[in-house]
């Protein structure tokens, strides 16, 4: 991860399969025309969108003209650098499972002389299997005068037998590594700062700890609904969409210990180390430590919203939560006895991702309980969106002859600090795979622990044979039994109403 991703010197193909789709339009490209006006991708660059549809060159660089001026974070467009760009970018029409398709890809690579290779699978995770096979049977997974390397999206499986599947499919063609699994959420700059924020810190390290800790609460909160994307969701829930990935790697990169070096390897270890720690929930543990629910209609921002059965495509019966919260235990020497809580859900009342660290009470009430600045006050919140920064909370006494406590915070803001608009997730996951550092991207041991927490749980709500889930109306952040999950422990979530 560190020092800084640097523009790569190597001239380098970049094959984008699924080059029609959503993510490519909102994501991929506007990620290279930001990477390109920083001059941060390599002087020699062929751009391949290899896909089903009959585009093609003309067609493609259309396309993507329009996906940049609707989707770049930074306007107005720079005409010579978008130009550039788009003369770099050829089509190649195919289904992914038909042989001559790579055959053609071959010819294109000869064409434009790449030998350095990122195969980027931005397709729906139904077509892996067969692009990994179809770049293997044409031998395109090495090239003799170059490195090849391979990026795959999420959903990496559907569960944990899926993703073994998949993972056998991919190492059959592919070296560990060589790929590079996607989780967004560690491209995100306020992510990569947990690191930097514990480990070039001395004065926090020694605290994060049972100790000193009380508990630790991660919220992941949308406000968008399940929109077009049903014929996923729906199979997928919270859980999967979410937990699986973000949340746990979030957690890990908070619960991990200092690595040995900042490099993939020992970064990746710290943070498997952590979901091996994880207590696992299984059968009424599950039940008991997890709580889910599902929206109905409700009001977000003055507007109605519908609830998530009327949403398009998804079935009336659905039982596919759209709320979850979970209790964790990560049994080792430093966090045995601190929960970890969990909530992620859409259709919230706002948009947050943060990770709040809450410290203990003081030993002794030298100024009485009833002055305490709240319960516990000193709390230390990581805003991982969309107000970036960090928030540190202590009691303070309030000017005036008695003493008395009052709650203040210690500020740092990212944009007040650094200007607004960082760079994109996907602007340094695309350049650090050019560069070959694999440290924000997953390890084939880091998801399949991920996946064995989560196919734990999933096993035991579908042995349970819930009826119906709990509803909630959007714009709230969740029913009554949101609170007693916690409450039960003594705990409240923390309000982040504004
Ligand atoms: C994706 C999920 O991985 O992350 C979406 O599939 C979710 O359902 C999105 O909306 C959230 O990402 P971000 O960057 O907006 O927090």
């Amino acid at each position: 991860m560190f020092p800084q991703s640097e523009k790569p010197s190597e001239k380098i193909g970049i094959i984008i399969f699924g080059v029609t789709g959503d993510l490519t339009r909102r994501k991929l490209i506007p990620a290279l025309y930001q990477l390109a006006l920083a001059d941060q991708l390599p002087d020699e660059l062929a751009i391949i969108g290899f896909a089903r549809r009959e585009w093609d060159d003309d067609f493609l660089r259309s396309e993507m003209r329009n996906a940049v001026e609707k989707f770049s974070r930074t306007q107005p467009i720079d005409e010579e650098t978008l130009d550039m760009l788009l003369s770099s970018m050829f089509y190649v029409q195919s289904s992914f499972d038909q042989p001559d398709g790579y055959e053609k890809l071959h010819t294109k690579m000869d064409e434009l002389g790449v030998s350095n290779l990122i195969y980027y699978l931005s397709t729906p995770p139904s077509s892996y299997k067969a692009i990994v096979e179809g770049i293997g049977a044409a031998g395109l997974e090495h090239c003799e005068d170059g490195w090849v390397r391979i990026v795959i999206e999420k959903p990496y499986g559907h569960d944990l037998e899926s993703a073994r599947e998949l993972d056998t499919a991919v190492h059959k063609v592919f070296d560990e590594d060589q790929v590079y699994r996607i989780d967004h959420y560690l491209g995100k700059e306020t992510v990569q700062n947990i690191l930097v924020f514990r480990f070039a810190n001395g004065i926090f390290e020694p605290l994060w700890n049972r100790h000193y800790i009380d508990n630790v609460q991660i919220t992941v909160a949308e406000t968008v609904g399940v929109g077009s994307r049903a014929g996923y969701y729906d199979t997928a829930g919270v859980v999967r969409d979410i937990f699986q990935n973000h949340i746990l790697q979030l957690l890990a990169l908070t619960a991990m210990e200092a690595p040995v070096d900042f490099n993939e390897v020992c970064v990746r270890d710290e943070k498997v180390k952590v979901l091996q720690a994880i207590r696992p929930l299984q059968g009424a543990d599950a039940i008991r430590d997890t709580f889910r629910s599902q929206y109905v209609a409700g009001t977000i921002d003055g507007k109605r919203v519908l609830g998530y059965k009327d949403e398009p495509n998804v079935p009336d019966d659905s039982k596919t939560e759209t709320l979850l919260a979970a209790k964790f235990e990560v049994d080792s020497w430093r966090w045995a006895g601190v929960p970890f809580y969990i909530r992620s859900g859409k259709r919230m009342p706002r948009r947050i991702t943060e990770i709040a660290i809450q410290f203990k009470q003081v030993p002794l009430p030298l100024f009485g309980w009833q002055n305490m600045a709240g319960d516990a006050p000193n709390r230390l919140v990581l805003n991982i969106q969309p107000e970036e920064g960090i928030t540190l909370s202590i009691g303070a006494k309030r000017p005036g002859p008695i003493n008395q406590i009052e709650p203040v915070q210690l500020d740092f803001s990212y944009s007040e600090t650094f200007g607004s608009n960082p760079p994109e997730a996907y602007e340094r996951l695309l350049l650090d795979s050019m560069n070959g550092d694999a440290t924000l991207f997953t390890r084939s041991d880091e998801v399949d622990q991920a996946w064995v927490i989560i196919t734990d749980i999933i096993k035991a709500w579908e042995e349970n044979n819930t009826r119906n889930l709990p509803v909630y109306e959007a714009g709230t952040w969740g029913p009554s039994g949101m609170d007693e999950f916690i409450a039960r422990d003594g705990k409240v979530w923390r309000d982040l109403s504004k």
